[in-house]
């Protein structure tokens, strides 16, 4: 057994090398601890019940009470039949107005349009760092009106076919000078654009979803911009995730350490039959060598080597080494 120290010094850096991976990929730091879209959910619930129960009436934006850790945000609601609103849209839903020929899917007959101003909480729930908010954020989403109840309600899929939505931001903090101010938008799944403002402080958007107006930051940024934590759409019924991520941290940490030792013990398989192979050759070469079959001596160009005749050595299948 004299390849047994080779299999000590495998064993070895696959066993340092294991837990030095797993600290790295999946660092003990939190990530990000507000979930917006888990503040999705709660603001939904509270907007919804801000409609009157009886005799609800479409066209009239309605404002909803915040809970107290959320106060500093406000929301609104309205709601739309389908086909006035294709028909005609609607101006003035706080800052949105609504363009005709938005479609909505899956087609409901009513649309409740929900209203967000993050106030003061706006860098907390969209961070982005390098950058200052010039406006607070502000959201508008688009879920089924037909339940004035629903919890955990999924978005509607909105798209604005003819005009964009526009953001007409009423004030703006001082503009720094020398800086040019863009237009931020946040969609639901996580994804960051900017674009051009347009009239001074108006965005357009062809989807839902939060925008504000930022400007560059010169200043000396603390860390790099972190991608935002891409989170999946709230599913119907569940009262939204917000320990979601987390557990999804370990889940895969845990599968990521699990596909590691797998491999590394396909590694150890695959160098073991090698090496089953590597000595049985060896002593196949060296029973050859003690039998004394001669080789014969040709000349290759003015030197003379050893040269095996072609039928000396039949190839040998692999398979049959391995039994
Ligand atoms: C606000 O506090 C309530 C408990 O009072 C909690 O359930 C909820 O998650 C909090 N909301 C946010 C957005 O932190
Ligand atoms: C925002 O302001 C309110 C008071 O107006 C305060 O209670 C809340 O803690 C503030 N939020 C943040 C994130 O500073
Ligand atoms: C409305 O939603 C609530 C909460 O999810 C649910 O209990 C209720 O059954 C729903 N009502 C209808 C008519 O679907
Ligand atoms: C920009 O301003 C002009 C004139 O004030 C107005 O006609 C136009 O509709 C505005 N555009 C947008 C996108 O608000």
């Amino acid at each position: 057994m004299i390849s047994f120290p080779s299999f000590c010094v495998i064993f070895t850096i696959l066993f340092t090398k294991i837990p030095s991976f797993n600290s790295q990929s999946s660092p003990s730091t939190p990530q990000i601890s507000y979930s917006s879209r888990f503040l999705d959910s709660v603001l939904q619930d509270h907007a919804f019940q801000a409609i009157p129960r009886h005799r609800p009436i479409t066209g009239v934006i309605y404002d909803g009470i915040v809970p107290a850790n959320l106060t500093g945000t406000t929301v609104s609601v309205l709601r739309l039949r389908t086909g006035s609103m294709r028909k005609r849209g609607f101006k003035g839903f706080k800052e949105f107005d609504i363009p005709k020929g938005i479609v909505e899917n899956p087609y409901v007959k009513r649309v409740m349009f929900v209203y967000h101003n993050l106030g003061n909480w706006s860098e907390v729930y969209y961070p982005l760092p390098g950058y200052l908010y010039l406006s607070p954020v502000v959201g508008l989403l688009a879920y089924n009106a037909v339940n004035l109840t629903a919890k955990g309600l999924p978005e509607l899929d909105l798209r604005a076919q003819e005009d964009p939505i526009l953001i007409k931001f009423k004030s703006l903090k001082v503009i720094p000078d020398g800086v040019s101010p863009i237009c931020v938008l946040f969609d639901l799944f996580g994804g960051v654009a900017f674009d051009r403002m347009l009239n001074g402080s108006v965005c357009s958007s062809v989807n839902q979803g939060h925008f504000g107006i930022v400007v560059e930051n010169n200043a000396p940024a603390p860390a790099p911009v972190p991608a935002r934590v891409p989170e999946e759409p709230i599913a119907g019924g569940r009262g939204g995730g917000g320990g979601g991520s987390r557990n999804r941290g370990w889940w895969v940490g845990g599968s990521v350490a699990g596909v590691v030792l797998l491999a590394a013990l396909v590694v150890v398989f695959v160098l073991w039959v090698r090496w089953c192979r590597g000595t049985k050759r060896m002593e196949k070469m060296t029973d050859a060598a003690e039998r004394g079959v001669p080789l014969s001596v040709t000349a290759v160009g003015r030197a003379e080597v050893p040269v095996a005749m072609a039928t000396r050595t039949k190839p040998v299948l692999e398979s049959e080494y391995v039994s």
